[in-house]
């Protein structure tokens, strides 16, 4: 035995940045090619528009952008940057790795990048792949990206996904924390009980592209609302209370709640399920929608000015597969 001092390396955010497509896919444009209304959208998921990345770029564009803004506002040097990480379905393509074209865009050189794939928890994977790295000492600086450019597997004419759906990107940097504070606890989980109910099916090895796939649309993201909605509110509720409790902090000690987006009404049914006190949630849907692995990363983006150092942070998101789960941290910036 040592000297009695825990000397176990703690992971920490220390910096973040974000980006999302300035062209806005608002409820009028949609009540413009489907049968919907803004008053329905809002109603029955609070989203009011949604970012949509121009033709021609991909997921990996958005995510040098919010690296770039990550490294202009905390003076991050890039070329010390030791491991990528990015999750996104959505790659720019099926291969390369996103993490390498995004490496090649910043001229960032024999860095380990690689992409992470669990769908709307992608971040919450990724984050806790991140904190494992560099709490094994290996790693000392690691990107954590979530970005996905849905749009691009988005059936316009369909109203079951076209009202949920955008782009955008957010990135936290990972490194070994100076007082042992910081990302304390991940519970993760999935099974194979969503696959009919969440899917987008085309362009891979079951069925790869053809003109077959295409006319049955297998390339657009498919959902079955119901199922997803209700496994949502159960999945996500249950691994935020057991995180909480055992941690042996209670729900009234968490300061903020940063939730997947995927629908106001899902996020309000948790917020309920948990008994967190109203006002700790954090919300950005009405702007941006589902950006899948984003959501997390860019509502904290953006809400950085309210997160004060020593606030207990809870995590949580579930998507396609199923997978889900929730992250519990200490928040260390200033
Ligand atoms: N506009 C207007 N009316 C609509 C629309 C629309 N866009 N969509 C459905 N309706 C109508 C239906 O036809 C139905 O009419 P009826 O009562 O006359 O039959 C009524 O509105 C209710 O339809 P529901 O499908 O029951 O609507 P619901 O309240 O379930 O909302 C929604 C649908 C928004 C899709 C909801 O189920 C949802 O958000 N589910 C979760 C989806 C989700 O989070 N997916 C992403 C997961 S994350 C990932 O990994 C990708």
């Amino acid at each position: 035995m040592g000297l009695g001092v825990d000397k176990r390396i703690v992971a920490n955010i220390t910096a973040i940045g974000g980006f999302v497509p300035e062209n806005r896919r608002t409820n009028f444009d949609l009540e413009k090619v489907t049968e919907t209304s803004d008053e329905w959208i809002v109603k029955r998921t609070g989203i009011k528009e949604r970012r949509i990345l121009d033709e021609g770029l991909a997921t990996s564009d958005m995510a040098v952008e919010a690296i770039k803004n990550l490294a202009v506002t905390y003076s991050i040097d890039l070329a010390t940057i030791d491991c990528l990480m990015v999750a996104t379905s959505t790659p720019d393509m099926l291969m390369p790795a996103t993490a390498n074209i995004i490496a090649g865009k910043l001229g960032i050189e024999n860095i380990w990048a690689f992409d992470i794939n669990a769908a709307c928890s992608g971040f919450l994977y990724a984050l806790n792949m991140g904190s494992s790295l560099v709490e094994s000492g290996r790693y000392k600086r690691v990107l954590v990206v979530g970005a996905d450019k849905i749009s691009s597997y988005v059936d316009v004419y369909d109203r079951s996904t076209n009202i949920l759906f955008g782009d955008g990107a957010g990135v936290v940097l990972l490194e070994p924390s100076a007082d042992q504070n910081g990302l304390l606890d991940a519970i993760l989980m999935s099974n194979g009980t969503g696959k009919e109910s969440l899917h987008i099916e085309g362009g891979g090895s079951m069925y790869p592209a053809s003109e077959t796939s295409i006319e049955a649309g297998r390339h657009f993201i498919k959902q079955d609302g119901k199922v997803v909605f209700k496994n949502a509110i159960q999945s996500m509720s249950d691994t935020c209370i057991n995180v909480v409790k055992r941690n042996n902090y209670t729900m009234n000690d968490v300061q903020w709640l940063i939730p997947h987006q995927a629908n106001k009404r899902i996020i309000d049914a948790v917020g309920k399920e948990i008994e967190i006190e109203e006002g700790k949630t954090l919300v950005n849907i009405e702007k941006y929608g589902n950006t899948i692995a984003a959501t997390i990363p860019l509502c904290m983006w953006e809400n950085v000015h309210r997160l004060k150092k020593g606030d207990l942070i809870l995590l949580t998101a579930f998507g396609a597969g199923f997978s889900w789960g929730s992250t519990l941290l200490n928040w260390t910036l200033d």
